[in-house]
This record gives C-alpha cells, sequence and structure tokens, in this order.
C-alpha cells in the first residue's frame, strides 16, 4: 500500500454507502495540487425519469459537469478514490456524514458524525413542483457554471435580474412552443452574449419537456462566443448547443431554425434578428428590444403632438413605443400573428417588452398594411425593418 492510499475496508464502505445506500447525497473530494486546489463530487440526480450520478470537477475556478450512468459513475468513484496526496473526502448520506484527511504524510484520519435521520426530498430534484422555471429542474451546477449563483447555491445579487429575466423568457418560450407537434426545437438566439438564456433555454427544454433540442448563439464579440463555448463544453452539451461569432446579417446556422429568440440585443439589431428570423423562416419569433435610437431623433412635432415631444424622456419613450408598433405592423403584414406583452415586471428591466410572434396569418391582409401605413406616414418615417424587409414588403405597401 502507497502511503497516501485509502485502507481497503475504507474503500468498501464508501462505494457501498455511494451506490448501495439508497439516501446517499454527495460525496466531495478537495485535494491540493501545486499551489491551487482540485475539487471533485459526485452526486445523485434523475434525469427523464431514470437515476444518474451528476459529476462536478472544479480545478482554478472553472466547474465542468457531467452527468453519468451508474458504471461510469462507478468508473468515476474509483478514479477518485485513487487519488494520492494530501486530501479530504466528504460523504453525506442522510443517516450521517463521513469525513476522511489524508495527510501530507500519508496519515488517514478518519471521522464519523452521529447517526442522523435527515429529512431528504422524497422528490428527486427535477421532479419538484414547479416554481419558476430554472427551479423545475436540477439547475445548480448551471447556474453555478454561468456565474448566475455563488458556490454555495444563492443567486448572486448583481445576477438576480438577469435570472428574473431568463426565468420569464423562458415560461413565454415555454407556452409559445407548448402546441407544436413534433418534439424537436432548433433556435438561434441572436445576440446571445455570456448565453445566460442560450444555455438555460438547452436544459429546461431538455429535461423539463422533453424536446431535441439543438440551440445556436450568434454574437459579434469574439471574448463572449469563446466563453460560452467553453461553458458548453463545462456543461457538457457542446453537440447540442453551438455558438457562431460573426454579424447577425451575414451569420448562418447549421440547422434550419423553428424559432429565434433575442434579449435585449441593441437598438437595431433587434430588427436584423427580426429579419434573420424571417429570413430563416422560422415559425416563432420572441424579441425583447433593448436601447433603441433609431426614430428618437427622427421624430417630427406635428402640431398636435409639439407638447410631448417638447421633453426629452416623453420623446424617448414614445420613439420606443412607435418603434415596437412599427415593427409589430411589418410581422403583421408579413403573415405573422404578434402579441406585444411585458414578459418581466419592470423591476427586473425597464427594458419589459417582448414581442411575441407565430407565423400562422396569410401575409398582405389589407388592415395590418393601411395600419401601418397610416401611422408611418402620420409621423413621417422610414422605420429600418421596413428597409430591410423590402424585397418582401414592398409588393404589399405599393397596393395602397
Ligand atoms: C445587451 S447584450 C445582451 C446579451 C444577452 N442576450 C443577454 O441578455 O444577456 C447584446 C449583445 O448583442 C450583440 N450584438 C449587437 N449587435 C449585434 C450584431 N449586429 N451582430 C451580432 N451581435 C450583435 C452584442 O455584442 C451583445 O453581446
Amino acid at each position: 500500500m502507497s502511503r497516501t492510499e485509502l485502507p481497503k475496508k475504507l474503500e468498501a464502505e464508501i462505494r457501498l454507502r455511494v451506490f448501495d445506500e439508497k439516501e446517499f447525497l454527495k460525496i466531495t473530494q478537495v485535494s491540493r495540487r501545486g499551489g491551487g486546489s482540485f475539487k471533485v463530487s459526485l452526486r445523485p440526480v434523475v434525469v427523464k425519469g431514470e437515476r444518474h450520478f451528476q459529476g462536478e470537477m472544479t480545478e482554478d475556478g472553472r466547474t465542468q459537469v457531467k452527468n453519468f450512468s451508474l458504471q461510469a459513475a462507478e468508473n468515476g468513484l474509483s478514479e477518485m478514490l485513487s487519488q494520492t496526496g494530501a486530501r479530504d473526502l466528504h460523504l453525506i448520506t442522510a443517516s450521517g456524514d463521513l469525513h476522511v484527511r489524508v495527510t501530507k504524510k500519508g496519515k488517514v484520519l478518519e471521522s464519523r458524525s452521529a447517526e442522523m435521520a435527515r429529512v431528504i426530498d422524497a422528490q428527486p430534484a427535477h421532479d419538484r413542483v414547479k416554481q419558476q422555471p430554472l427551479t423545475s429542474f436540477d439547475s445548480a451546477a448551471l447556474l453555478r457554471v454561468l456565474g448566475i449563483a455563488s458556490a454555495d447555491g444563492k443567486i448572486k445579487a448583481s445576477k438576480r435580474g438577469k435570472y428574473d429575466q431568463v426565468n420569464e423568457f423562458l415560461r413565454v418560450l415555454e407556452s409559445t412552443t407548448a402546441n407544436k407537434p413534433e418534439k424537436t426545437l432548433n433556435i438561434v438566439d441572436c445576440g446571445c452574449g455570456k448565453a445566460y438564456l442560450t444555455f438555460a433555454a438547452y436544459f429546461y427544454m431538455t429535461l423539463v419537456h422533453g424536446f431535441e433540442v439543438r440551440i445556436c448563439g450568434i454574437d459579434r464579440r469574439a471574448d463572449v462566443i469563446a466563453s460560452a463555448r467553453r461553458t458548453a463544453v463545462d456543461l457538457d452539451v457542446s453537440n447540442h448547443v453551438v455558438f457562431i461569432q460573426g454579424e447577425l446579417e451575414s451569420s448562418e446556422p447549421e440547422f434550419s431554425a423553428d424559432l429565434m429568440m433575442s434579449l435585449h440585443a441593441c437598438d437595431t439589431a433587434t430588427d436584423e434578428a427580426l429579419a434573420r428570423g424571417m429570413e430563416w423562416k422560422c415559425r416563432y419569433l420572441l424579441c425583447a428590444p433593448c436601447c433603441q435610437h433609431e426614430l428618437h431623433k427622427g421624430l417630427k412635432a406635428s402640431n398636435e403632438m409639439r407638447a410631448v415631444l417638447r421633453h426629452g424622456i416623453l420623446r424617448e419613450r414614445l420613439a420606443d413605443l412607435l418603434t415596437d408598433t412599427l415593427r409589430a405592423q411589418i410581422l403583421r403584414i408579413l403573415g405573422f400573428r404578434v402579441n406585444i406583452i411585458e414578459f418581466v415586471s419592470s423591476e427586473a428591466t425597464s427594458r419589459n417588452i417582448m414581442l411575441k410572434a407565430e407565423f400562422c396569418v396569410k401575409p398582405g391582409q389589407s388592415g395590418a398594411i393601411s395600419d401601418y401605413l397610416e401611422l408611418r406616414d402620420y409621423w413621417q418615417v422610414s422605420p429600418w425593418l421596413e428597409t430591410r424587409m423590402s424585397a418582401l414588403i414592398d409588393k404589399y405597401l405599393k397596393r395602397y
């Protein structure tokens, strides 16, 4: 026996408690390497109704997560137990804790808690009663890897707004696709940034709604795309969650998309996202616009509206309202049924409007065209999206 190996009897006890004790909760081992530490843990999870084990490895601040079958988990535990060097191991089950410390000199110190009867949730995490989309499945590792939750699982105060936005966006995603006949879903996330929504949507629609999901995030920033790709590897989903670094106007997902979503793509990037969604022939478009400067300067004060436009803040709000109204009208002309909703409370973000559209109407409806033209001409504006979609929309507008 090498100086830092665990006694066989102790190893056997650990294996037995991990795989045969019904109320095994978690095993964690922290070993010191060079100046840093390496932490590895294993806990039971239920994925699509089957018992699996989730492994988590953290080194140099980077956490990787992977779900294992029983066989793979047995191998993983053997690897964990065969590590050498100074380390601390902590096994938690409902009946009590076992601590093992291996010192630098190879001394193995064991300590056991008194016999306990911890009350554990009879429902595995995946089956818990739904409260919020991100609590309706076992999202602890996802939220930690994304940096939304801290190491102890608490939502960071600085990320609370994003957490709420993502949860509410997921609710809309869920209701939008509720009647989709096929259980496949190909999503493009335009202006994905750090991809909080991208990953949350993948796991939620896969684990909770049983869709086979492929998702592609697009962003022009190289740094956020590099980090999102690393996250996909760390969460072991890089076959299904992919990223393109590039401009929305020239990026092409590798699949035919059903749904385009966009959370706070800046200014006319929202229009570009809508345009791309239509060009990709997506049935569903979910778009929460961000800052919009396009119409702000262009609004000309007719006599009746001069008093409103005199005030900067009112001019800005009016420009926002008009921009989204004109966007919605353009989508209606092009065959979409459109709802404009407040998808999240204004405390989570003041940018809480969402355009929710489904392609299900015959394009070129005369009411949609006349409403659009009257509004556009009253304000004497040239919406960016109309120019962008001229190849499709001009034929309808010219009729009037
Ligand atoms: C405000 S961030 C939102 C990120 C993410 N959706 C979120 O809610 O956390 C907007 C992102 O859109 C990206 N973006 C803006 N215009 C773009 C364009 N034309 N092509 C690609 N990415 C764009 C920016 O680089 C930025 O990462």
